[in-house]
């Protein structure tokens, strides 16, 4: 599998509602981050889905190179 796209080198805040499901982009193609778009079409990525827990604020990896995915774990810092 190659590698994803670098969409940005940092978190994207979101404020997320609990027991809604996010469709995270895995791939970092997507041009609506940081979710999926449907652009990992034809690649071997799909998206992982974020399931909240409870209300407030969830900082997504944007790099797409998280140990913790979907959420940042500070990899970007390294990159
Ligand atoms: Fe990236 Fe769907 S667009 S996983
Ligand atoms: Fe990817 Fe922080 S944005 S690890």
């Amino acid at each position: 599998m190659s590698d994803p796209v670098i969409a940005q080198k940092e978190p994207i805040a979101i404020e997320v509602e609990a027991g809604k499901s996010y469709w995270w982009c895995a791939c970092g193609q997507s041009k609506n981050q940081p979710f999926c778009d449907g652009s990992h079409k034809g690649s071997d990525f799909v998206p992982m889905e974020f399931k909240a827990e409870k209300d407030g604020k969830a900082f997504f990896c944007g790099c797409k190179r998280t140990d913790n995915s979907p959420l940042c774990d500070g990899t970007h810092a390294k990159l």
